[in-house]
C-alpha cells in the first residue's frame, strides 16, 4: 500500500534579524555567515510565540481543508518542549478543534524525532488506512549569545498529514539507521538554551550519515544514482552541501560540483532565512525544494537524512506524486515570509531575552505576533492559549 505525506504546511515566526547586523556587532566578516555556513537570517519568536502556538499555526491550513475529524492521531516532535509531563500537542489539539477520540503523544531525540513520528504514523495509517495522522514539528533554536551556534538560531514548525494514497510524497518502508551514544549538542532540563560542542556535533553529523547509508544501502535496493534530490536535516545549508559531497565521495558518484549543489541547492532557501528550527527543519527544506523547483519532480525519488544530535540518524527515500503541486501551500508561504520584519540588535536582544517565569506568578504576555494563535498568560505555572 501507498503511505506517506498527504500535504505539508510550515510556519515561521515573523521577526528575523539579518546576520550581516549580528556580525557587524561582533565585528566579525558577514561573509563567514552568508558564505561560511550559507546562512542570511535567523527567525526570531515573538514573546507570545512558542513551540504550540508555531504548531496550530503550521497546521492550520491542512485542518482547514479536511476538518478535525478526519485526524486519528497527532503527533508532535520537539526538543523545546514547554512541560515536563504533558505532551505540548495536547494544547495543539483544542486550538485545532480535534475530536476527543484522537491521541496525543509528544516524541523527542533531537532533530530526529520528526522522522521517528513519520515513520510510525505510516505504520499506523498502513493498518487503518482509512485514518490520518497528524505529524506536527515545532522548535525554537536556541544557543548562548557569543557562542559560534548563536548565528545558527532559528524557528519554525511544520505540519504534514500522513495517510494512504498520499497527493505529495510516498515513503518507502526501507530506512537505515544509526544509534550513537555521544555528547555532541545537548540541553540539561534546568537550561533554556543548548550546549554543543559544534565542531564535533558536524564531525559525527557526517559519521552518522556514511553510517545510516550504508545501513539503507543492506535493505533498499536503491542507489545513490536513483535519487534526484536529497534533503537532509538543515543545522545550517552549509552542513548539507558538506554532508552530500560527502556521499557522492562514498557512493564515487561521477557528478560535476554544480550537478552536485544541483540536487540539494532548491531544499536550502527556506532554511537559509529562518534558520535551524530543529525536528522540522528538513521537512521545511522538503517544502522548500517542493516549492521552489522550477521543475516537475512528480516520479523522482528523494532521499532524506534525519539527524538529532545524541544522536539518532536515519536514510530513508521518498517518491514525489503526479500534481503535488496543486496540494502545495506556495503562495501562503512566500506571503507570510515576504511580510516578516527584521529587527536591530537591541530588539533582538529584547526578543532574546523576554521574561521566562518560573515562580508561578501571573505573567501578561503583550500581543506582538502576527499569527493567529498566541500565548496570553501564564498563571500559577499554567499557560493559556487563545486563537485570534
Ligand atoms: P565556527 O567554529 O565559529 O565557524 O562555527 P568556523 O570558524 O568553522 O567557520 C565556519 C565556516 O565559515 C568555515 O567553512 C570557514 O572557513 C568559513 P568550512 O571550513 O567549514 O567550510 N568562513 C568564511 N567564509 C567566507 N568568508 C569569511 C569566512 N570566515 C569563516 N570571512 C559551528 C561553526 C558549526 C561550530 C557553529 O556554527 C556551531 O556551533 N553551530 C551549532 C552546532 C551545529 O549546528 N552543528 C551541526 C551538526 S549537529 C546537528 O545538526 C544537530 C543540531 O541541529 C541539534 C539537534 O539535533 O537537536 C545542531
Amino acid at each position: 500500500m501507498s503511505v506517506g505525506i498527504d500535504e505539508i504546511s510550515f510556519y515561521t515566526s515573523n521577526y528575523f534579524l539579518d546576520l550581516r547586523t549580528l556580525a557587524e556587532v561582533q565585528g566579525t566578516d558577514p561573509e563567514k555567515y552568508y558564505q561560511g555556513i550559507g546562512q542570511i537570517k535567523m527567525g526570531m519568536a515573538a514573546p507570545d510565540e512558542d513551540v504550540v502556538t508555531m504548531a496550530a499555526n503550521a497546521a492550520l491550513p491542512l485542518i482547514e481543508r479536511v476538518g478535525g475529524d478526519a485526524i486519528s492521531t497527532l503527533m508532535f516532535a520537539t526538543e523545546t518542549g514547554i512541560d515536563q509531563s504533558k505532551a505540548a500537542g495536547v494544547y495543539v489539539h483544542r486550538l485545532l478543534g480535534l475530536t476527543s477520540n484522537c491521541r496525543v503523544v509528544e516524541m523527542k531525540q533531537a532533530c530526529y524525532s520528526a522522522t521517528a513520528a513519520i515513520q510510525m504514523a505510516c505504520a499506523l495509517v498502513a493498518r487503518q488506512p482509512e485514518k490520518k495522522v497528524l505529524v506536527i514539528a515545532s522548535d525554537i533554536a536556541r544557543y548562548e549569545l557569543d557562542t559560534p551556534g548563536e548565528a545558527t538560531q532559528g524557528c519554525g514548525a511544520v505540519a504534514m498529514l500522513i495517510s494512504a494514497n498520499p497527493r505529495i510524497v510516498e515513503i518507502a518502508p526501507e530506512v537505515g539507521n544509526y544509534t550513537e551514544d555521544v555528547m555532541d549538542f545537548w540541553r540539561p532540563n534546568y537550561r533554556s538554551t543548548a550546549l554543543v560542542d559544534g565542531k564535533y556535533s558536524t564531525k559525527i553529523y557526517l559519521r552518522s550519515l556514511k553510517q545510516a547509508w550504508e545501513n539503507f544501502r543492506q535493505v533498499s535496493a536503491a542507489s545513490f544514482e536513483d535519487f534526484g534530490h536529497f534533503c537532509y536535516h538543515l543545522p545550517f545549508s552549509k552542513m548539507a552541501q558538506k554532508a552530500h559531497q560527502q556521499l557522492a565521495r562514498i557512493n564515487k558518484a561521477g557528478l560535476s560540483a554544480e550537478q552536485l549543489e544541483e540536487q540539494i541547492l532548491d531544499s536550502l532557501y527556506y532554511n537559509k532565512i529562518i534558520g535551524n528550527s530543529y525536528t522540522a527543519s528538513m521537512y521545511i527544506g522538503l517544502t522548500s525544494l517542493l516549492e521552489n523547483c522550477r521543475q516537475n519532480l512528480a516520479g523522482s525519488k528523494i532521499g532524506f537524512f534525519s539527524y538529532g544530535s545524541g544522536c539518532v540518524a536515519e536514510f530513508f527515500s521518498g517518491t514525489v506524486m503526479e500534481g503535488y503541486q496543486q496540494y502545495l501551500h506556495t503562495e501562503r508561504h512566500s506571503k507570510m515570509l515576504e511580510a516578516r520584519s527584521e529587527v536591530s540588535y537591541d530588539e533582538y536582544l529584547a526578543l532574546y531575552k523576554h521574561p521566562d517565569p518560573r515562580d508561578g506568578e501571573r505573567c501578561d504576555i503583550p500581543h506582538v505576533t502576527t499569527g493567529r494563535y498566541r500565548l496570553v498568560s501564564i498563571v500559577d505555572h499554567k499557560r493559556e492559549y487563545i486563537a485570534l
